[in-house]
């Protein structure tokens, strides 16, 4: 019973689309296991351009049922545009299901979190502003409203009546914002309900039907390990967990039944948002990075902070996620620089750090420690085996192998699928476990 873990080893955007896209002819169901519509990816396909952010990637495939986990927080009215949008592109989404165990992201998660974001001046982490954190936070507080809710009229009265009076106290008494009115409220949540149900339903029994029947399942993370609740730079992180565990808990899998986890990781380093990035760079390397790699989010066009690899993180990314293999992404938008560097470790207040520091006031003090490798000046984005790599390309690979300890399966030179070079034989089932 092949379970695949996707789940990026940086801070998100390595690229986890392009992964479920190679290995989407083998399998017959995408679980996306956490996050919201805080996440965005492009899938390109022809001429035709996609932008996603709650429907599974794997979902422009026809053979394949795109699955939204009990992990993830839905935000209806985005599921309800995302869907009548690939329908009306050609894209059949009758088989997308989503768990009737998943959080709603009601209006008030919305504007607390907005409204939140701009009262917290310098403490703010930048989020999507999306209600990301509300929603989750409901969640743990059990005081959320969940998809099979939305379905059930005296249910969803009763739990949005004790929901709203709370909600809306906060949002007029700590943050001067407008209350939300109850029977519009309700009366939204009811036709999303409808609009909705067919595809509402506890997807854990299907997960487990497909694996019973030694189907192959894919379980796609959005965000990633950096922004990991637990293992993130908390408190600039996601509320929700990324790391490859989560596809237990928000995908409704056990830990042995997982197979292989692809580590997403993108050549250098990106992140959006606040908080702790010690290989940041404000210097032309760095706007090199931003426009080559078109690093702008596709969510809220957010530019992102670019910089070196940093093998600090990537060494504690590779043993929480179990990572069996690495899918080394962009590696073209290094091309034409002098040099290339990678971070190996930080001094912090006179001390050198080598282990990765779970406090983000420590990587705010801390300063990089770069190693240099010779760089190339030639367009890689034709290479499609490792041989034809320029060598000082094949020696930064040949690295960051080393410092993971685990093999690079993949190398994408470019955003096309045949823009890949495949290092180690077939993607499934082939890398080994650390
Ligand atoms: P939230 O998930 O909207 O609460 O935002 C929390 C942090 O995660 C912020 O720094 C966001 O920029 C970041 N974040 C959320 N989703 C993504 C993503 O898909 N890619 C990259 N960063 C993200």
């Amino acid at each position: 019973m092949p379970a695949s873990v996707i789940c990026g080893l940086q801070w998100g955007d390595e690229g986890k689309g392009k992964v479920t896209d190679l290995l989407a002819a083998d399998v017959s169901i995408v679980v996306r296991y956490q996050g919201g519509d805080n996440a965005g990816h492009t899938v390109v396909i022809g001429d035709e351009t996609f932008k996603l952010h709650l429907v599974p990637s794997g979902a422009l495939h026809p053979h394949i049922q795109p699955i939204i986990g009990p992990g993830v927080v839905v935000n209806p009215r985005t599921l309800i545009e995302e869907i009548e949008m690939l329908e009306s592109r050609g894209i059949e989404m009758s088989k997308l299901r989503v768990s009737a165990a998943a959080h709603v992201i009601m209006p008030y998660h919305v504007a607390l979190d907005g409204a939140r974001e701009s009262a917290a001046g310098e403490e703010m982490i930048g989020t999507t502003k999306r209600g990301i954190g509300p929603a989750y936070g409901d969640r743990a507080w059990r005081t959320g409203i969940r998809m099979g809710d939305l379905l059930d009229p005296d249910l969803l009265r009763s739990r949005l009546g004790t929901a709203l009076t709370e909600k809306n106290a906060l949002l007029e008494r700590a943050y001067g914002s407008r209350p939300f009115e109850f029977d519009s409220l309700f009366s939204d949540a009811l036709s999303w309900g409808q609009r909705l149900n067919a595809y509402v339903t506890d997807t854990t029994r299907i997960v487990q039907d497909a694996l019973a029947r030694d189907e192959h399942l894919l379980f796609e993370g959005a965000q990633g390990t950096l922004l990991d609740l637990d293992h993130g730079t908390y408190p600039y992180v996601t509320s929700s967990n990324p790391i490859a565990g989560g596809a237990c808990t928000g995908g409704g899998i056990g830990p042995r039944q997982i197979t292989q986890v692809i580590g997403v990781l993108k050549a250098y380093s990106t992140r959006v948002g606040a908080g702790p990035m010690v290989t940041e760079l404000d210097d032309e390397v760095g706007a090199h990075m931003v426009e080559v790699g078109r690093e702008y989010g596709t969510t809220t066009g957010r530019r992102r902070r670019c910089g070196w690899l940093d093998f600090v993180p990537l060494r504690h990314a590779v043993q929480i996620n179990s990572v069996s293999s690495i899918v080394l992404n962009k590696l073209d938008i290094l091309s034409g620089l002098d040099e290339v560097k990678v971070c190996v470790g930080y001094r912090v207040d006179n001390e050198i750090v080598e282990e990765w520091p779970l406090s983000a006031s420590v990587l705010e003090r801390a300063a990089p420690l770069y190693e240099s490798f010779e760089g190339w000046s030639q367009d890689i984005r034709e290479c499609r085996s490792v041989d034809e790599l320029p060598p000082a390309a094949r020696r930064y690979v040949a690295a960051i192998e080393e410092r993971a300890g685990v093999p690079v399966s993949h190398i994408s030179v470019g955003p096309e699928r045949t823009q890949t070079i495949e290092v180690s034989g077939a993607l499934l089932g082939t890398a080994s476990t650390p």
